[in-house]
């Protein structure tokens, strides 16, 4: 008999939001690859969900949607098992003997997507287990350990809306942003991070222009995000006709602004209302049922 497991089952859980960059602009890069990027990001109400229980054993398990796919990309449920050895090892180092656990992942978001569904889940897991064993983790140290992860992972520790800059680590909340309805769509094609970035022409693209608003009004940070770029949009379209396919479909649903979002292909569309969202998400998964949409809010930067 196959018991399907969800994260609700477990003593304890964790969300793992969506990370959506509204905007990205590739500044320049560093001597050892990364590239310095300038990040607005948000988080969506939508995302992976992770249960902890103490076990006899170290246990991982897998359900949701996008579980089959995980062992293909080694996205994901790997960064989950090397967070939990990270975060042992430093508890470890601290004379705290942390025991093992049973880790759950419902996986419901498409992976290597532009969305950071592996650094949500990583983050997850290091703020999961930090309870689950009653660590009293340090902020630098867990800061550390997560840049370790992936250069997304700090940001996702934190989930509210941000600015983020270096290659990701230099992080400023945004404590007035607004949250946002947003339709999520992917053509179900993984698109490849260190392609999007070795296809860029231009590494030493304009900075934003700051200060960036300091509002909680909607339409101006619509006029705000028009004005900014994802400057791995080009070299992910090159990689993927899908993109334009589904920006073009999103934007044809009324949305507010549409763009890709990280390296792809995860585009998504800003609307008004989560009732308008909805809707749209409907008449787009009618027009391709084989692709992946998803109506949501994103978080606000007081929640
Ligand atoms: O840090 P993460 O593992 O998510 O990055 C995946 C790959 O994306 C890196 O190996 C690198 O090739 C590229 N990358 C980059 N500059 C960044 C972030 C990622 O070149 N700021």
């Amino acid at each position: 008999m196959t018991v399907i497991l969800a994260a609700d089952d477990f003593d304890l859980s964790e969300e793992a939001p969506a990370k959506i960059n509204l905007a990205l602009h590739v500044t320049g890069q560093r001597a050892d690859g990364y590239h310095l990027l300038d990040m607005l990001v948000t988080f969506a109400r939508h995302g992976d969900r992770l249960g902890f229980r103490a076990s006899a054993h170290d246990e991982f398990s897998l359900s949701g949607r996008f579980s089959p796919l995980l062992a293909e990309a080694s996205a994901g449920g790997n960064l989950v098992l090397r967070a939990r050895d990270l975060l042992r090892q430093a508890a470890h180092d601290a004379g705290f003997e942390a025991p093992p656990v049973h880790i759950h992942l419902e996986k419901n978001l498409p992976v290597a997507s532009g969305i950071g569904g592996g650094s949500a889940d990583a983050a997850a897991t290091l703020r999961g287990l930090t309870r689950l064993w009653g660590f009293p983790l340090p902020a630098d140290t867990a800061t550390a350990i997560a840049l370790r992860l992936g250069a997304d992972v700090p940001m996702c520790l934190v989930s509210r809306p941000l600015i983020a800059r270096g290659i990701g680590e230099a992080i400023e909340l945004l404590p007035d942003f607004p949250s946002f309805a947003m339709v999520l769509g992917n053509p179900l094609v993984s698109v490849s991070t260190p392609e999007v970035f070795r296809m860029l022409t231009r590494k030493d693209n304009p900075p934003f222009a700051l200060p960036l608003q300091a509002t909680n009004n909607r339409m101006q940070w619509i006029g705000t995000i028009e004005r900014l770029r994802n400057d791995l949009e080009p070299p992910a379209r090159a990689l993927c006709n899908e993109i334009a396919t589904l920006s073009q479909l999103i934007e044809s649903q009324g949305a507010l602004a549409t763009r890709m979002s990280g390296s792809g292909a995860t585009c998504f569309g800003l609307f008004d209302h989560l009732e308008q969202a909805t809707a749209a998400a409907a008449a787009l998964h009618s027009l391709r049922p084989d692709w992946y949409f998803q109506a949501t809010e994103t978080i606000k930067g007081d929640a």
